[in-house]
C-alpha cells in the first residue's frame, strides 16, 4: 500500500492479492498517516492508536486501542466513523480512482 496524490488530494492505494482498493489517506480518528500503518488482508490498522478498518468498504472494526475513560473521551471528541472508500478501475497499466 502507498499514499498517492490526485487532484491535489492524498489517497491510500492498496493492492490485496489481485484487487486494488482506495481510501482516504488519513485516519478519521486523529489523522494518522494510514500508509504507515499495517495491512493484513483487507484489514488496515492505523499506526497511531491502532483503529482498524476494512478497506473493502471502510467499516470500522476497532475504534482506537484506548480503553476506559480515555476511550470514552476519544469517542466524545471524535465520534467513530468509517473510512471513506473510492472505486478503483484498472485499464492496462493505469489505475483510475473515482472520487
Ligand atoms: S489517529 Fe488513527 S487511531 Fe488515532
Amino acid at each position: 500500500m502507498k499514499k498517492i496524490q490526485a487532484g491535489g488530494q492524498d489517497f491510500l492505494l492498496a493492492r490485496v492479492r489481485d484487487r486494488y482498493y482506495c481510501t482516504e489517506a488519513y485516519c478519521p480518528h486523529l489523522g494518522g498517516n494510514l500508509s504507515e500503518g499495517t495491512l493484513t488482508g483487507t484489514i488496515l490498522t492505523c499506526p497511531l492508536h491502532h483503529s482498524q478498518f476494512d478497506i473493502s468498504d471502510g467499516h470500522v472494526l476497532r475504534w482506537t486501542d484506548l480503553t476506559g475513560s480515555i476511550l470514552d473521551a476519544a469517542k466524545t471528541q471524535r465520534p467513530q466513523r468509517p473510512l471513506r472508500t473510492y472505486p478503483v478501475k484498472i485499464e492496462g497499466n493505469a489505475v483510475f480512482v473515482k472520487w
